[in-house]
């Protein structure tokens, strides 16, 4: 069987596209476009290019946008006064705060101040247990821009074991939740993990969000499996790359995501359809608070 190639650009301009309808739709009809306000404290060059990238859908799509640029310098206390101004901003549906933020910043309290509704990147504690306890409401970018390439398989993912490899707060882990409640199996490695080849090679979905170039060799795969790599990385020659050895890899694997061109335009995507969630929730608060029903 040959193997199939699960194209994120693709299925990201799918989505774009229907977003598009979407925003149209509600602005011939009188209504605003969803809004999203971007932070991004200090000068680190891949989040600069990943905010331009996450800026330049937002105006494909038709959503108002704005830029917060803060200096490397600003305090926690300046920080947490932006995101009080931006929760309180009615043109504002989703606030995304671009990290890694420096290290003097308490990341866990700054993102906790965004109001759950307003989180878009899915990060806050809310909607982390929300999606721990399968009733999510806005769900992590990357990890849902995978559940929405692995429903394009038409595979089912049931009974599947998955292995994810990485275990971070934006990526790993949520990514074990999600594929948790699509009823898989659900392994996740880190660098603490014993035998992590022999974990790997008994993956029917194999996950990697390492951030480390051919992490994953064609030997860890698999006959049939399908293939999801997170990682971006610059190659030796300057090139980007996966965490998978994808030429090794993709001569055992059923489906496998391109770098570039597979996870990364997902994300982007499920960012897009998260604001428009969002916008779509504080209309719905609006309605209620306008007719007195105080909702839950
Ligand atoms: N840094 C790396 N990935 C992400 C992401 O998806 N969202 C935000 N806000 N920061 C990131």
């Amino acid at each position: 069987m040959s193997v199939q190639l699960l194209d994120g650009k693709s299925i990201a301009a799918d989505i774009r596209a229907v977003i598009k309808g979407r925003v149209d739709a509600l602005r011939s009809a009188g209504g605003r476009s969803p809004g999203l306000a971007v932070i991004l404290v200090g000068e680190n060059p891949a989040s600069q290019v990943y905010v331009r990238n996450k800026r330049s859908a937002c105006a494909e799509v038709g959503f108002y946008s704005e830029m917060h640029e803060l200096p490397a310098t600003t305090s926690q206390f300046e920080l947490v006064d932006l995101i009080d101004r931006l929760n309180a901003d009615d043109r504002i549906d989703g606030i995304l705060m671009q990290l890694p933020l420096p290290d003097r910043i308490d990341e866990a309290a700054v993102t906790e101040r965004i109001l759950p509704t307003k989180d878009v990147d899915g990060f806050h504690p809310y909607n982390i247990g929300r999606l721990a306890l399968r009733m999510p409401l806005l769900r992590p970018c990357t990890p849902k821009g995978v559940m929405t390439m692995l429903a394009r398989t038409g595979q089912p993912l049931a009974g599947l074991d998955a292995v994810v490899i990485g275990q971070s707060n934006i990526v790993g882990r949520p990514m074990a939740l999600e594929l948790l409640a699509a009823r898989c199996t659900v392994t996740i490695c880190h660098s603490r993990t014993r035998d992590l080849a022999e974990k790997a090679r008994g993956a029917d979905l194999l996950v990697a969000a390492v951030g480390r170039a051919h992490f994953v060799p064609g030997d860890w795969v698999k006959q049939g499996a399908i293939l999801i790599d997170v990682g971006i990385n610059r190659g030796a020659d300057g090139k980007l790359v996966g965490d998978m050895d994808f030429a090794a890899c993709s001569g055992r694997a059923s489906w496998i995501t391109p770098v570039p061109g597979g996870v990364g335009p997902m994300t982007i995507a499920s960012l897009l359809e998260n604001t428009l969630q969002a916008a779509e929730l504080h209309a719905n608060m609006t309605a209620m608070e306008a007719s007195g029903n105080p909702g839950v």
